[in-house]
């Protein structure tokens, strides 16, 4: 395995007490190491970027020939071409009226730009006192202050919290342990019913925004909402005048088998927070994408929208972007994370009559998730101390596979899982290479345990 012989004393690592591999190049699906190991990349970086795969030429030519061009303009000032196709192809890929488009640099600049937004709707329209924002707990909306505050993800939050405004929280929405209706045979939607009785608690006056991700992520390992949820989300919104955000940065641009997550409940949010598979990890690109009614408000009000940042719009990353989803488009890739989600879909099911610590098996499209537990009867985590998931990811790793291990989705604190989001254009046969990798590194640490 490749360690680090380069000097890289100067860089802060995420994690202490790890050794990082040196990533020399990658390409479609694949990472190799300076050794030449190579690796199957299945979580499209950290993670769910890598829409299109890596290393795709078509791409880096746009990327030297924009740079050539006018890879930045003074935007205080001018507009320019790529921002201004994008926006537009954007506006036609979103349901319903979401054709007005806000550019930032990922996904943290998005939900807090989305919120930013929200809250100046309600002021600009003389509903000053609307400030709140609700989520839910395990979910994730960002690392930074803000979106810390109105995320729910404990481990990432908890270090940072005295920093942040902690806002109002309501259950996730987690079919295998929910509070409401783990235990009955069919989903009750008291988890989206929950968002009311808050709404009523803070006062709907006090209420901007709610946000929530259609597929949970980083904090519950891909947990698809159930059937109903978003219908009766939107319905409840409508009501208190709340704005439905939907947090789309992982599961936006095909991830799901769908343009959008939200598309799987036909439900058409009032704002859209959106990155990584957009520009699908070419270079730093995020967007919020609202209705028209909202921005006209602003407009009509003649207000400045106080958001920008250095490299809001950047000619470069607007036409990476666009290339980027041109080609996810011509090469019907939404259509293919669709078909390759339920092949692994299916085959994660399968290691799951095989693995006894396979407690279980979610996701929708090419986000799937594994939880593990140490009984499956009575699906009791296991001790956080034992980092079962990371030794999964770590024995995948040293077979060949990259894997994104997370912890927390019991409470927070409690729960082990393993979240796999490929690039989109994996094929059948890489399909089953993932499968067969995992059953091994599952197999090694059962033995362990
Ligand atoms: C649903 C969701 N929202 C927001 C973010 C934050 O995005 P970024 O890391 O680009 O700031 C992430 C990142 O994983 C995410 O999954």
């Amino acid at each position: 395995m490749a360690r680090v012989q380069i000097d890289s004393r100067h860089v802060i690592p995420r994690d202490f007490r790890r050794q990082y591999l040196v990533a020399a190049r990658a390409e479609g699906v694949y990472v190799w190491d300076e050794d030449g190991k190579r690796y199957l990349d299945g979580s499209a970086g950290s993670s769910a970027v890598v829409s299109i795969g890596h290393g795709v030429p078509e791409i880096a030519a746009v990327m030297a020939e924009q740079a050539r061009t006018l890879a930045y303009a003074p935007m205080h000032l001018f507009t320019h071409r790529p921002i201004m196709e994008l926006a537009a192809l954007l506006a036609e890929l979103a349901p319903g009226s979401l054709n007005k488009v806000w550019f930032v640099s990922g996904g943290s600049e998005a939900t807090e730009n989305a919120v930013k937004l929200a809250r100046q709707y309600h002021l600009e329209r003389g509903a000053g006192t609307k400030h709140l924002v609700i989520s839910r707990w395990q979910s994730f909306h960002g690392n930074t202050l803000g979106a810390m505050g109105f995320g729910g993800h404990t481990f990432r939050r908890r270090r940072y919290l005295p920093l942040a405004q902690n806002g109002p929280h309501i259950p996730p929405a987690y079919r295998y342990r929910c509070e409401y209706c783990a235990d009955r045979p069919g989903c009750t939607l008291h988890c989206a019913d929950a968002l009311e009785r808050e709404i009523r608690r803070q006062g709907a006056e006090n209420v901007a925004t709610f946000i929530a991700e259609p597929v949970v992520g980083a904090a519950l390992g891909a947990v698809p909402a159930p059937e109903g949820y978003f219908q009766r989300i939107r319905e409840i919104c409508d009501r208190y005048e709340v704005l439905f955000i939907a947090d789309e940065v992982m599961t936006g641009f095909g991830r799901t088998g769908r343009t959008f997550g939200i598309d799987h409940w036909g439900v058409v949010p009032d704002l859209i927070a959106t990155a990584k598979g957009v520009s699908g990890g070419y270079t730093p690109l995020g967007a919020v994408i609202a209705r028209d009614e909202i921005v006209e408000v602003l407009e009509r009000k003649g207000a400045n929208f106080v958001a920008g940042h250095t490299y809001t719009g950047n000619p470069l990353s607007c036409a990476v972007g666009l290339a980027v989803l041109r080609y996810l488009l011509a090469h019907d890739l939404v259509e293919n994370a669709r078909v390759q989600g339920e092949r692994l879909l299916e085959g994660a099911r399968a290691l799951q009559a095989r693995h006894p610590i396979i407690g279980d098996v979610r996701g929708k499209g090419l986000m799937v998730g594994l939880e593990l537990v140490k009984d499956r009867a009575t699906k009791a985590p296991f001790s956080p101390s034992l980092e079962v998931s990371a030794k999964v990811g770590q024995a995948a790793l040293e077979r060949g596979l990259i894997t994104y291990p997370l912890q927390g989705c019991v409470d927070g604190v409690e729960g082990d899982m393993l979240k796999f989001t490929p690039p989109l254009c994996i094929s059948a046969d890489q399909v089953d290479e993932l499968l067969a990798i995992l059953d091994e590194a599952l197999g090694v640490v059962e033995r362990t345990l």
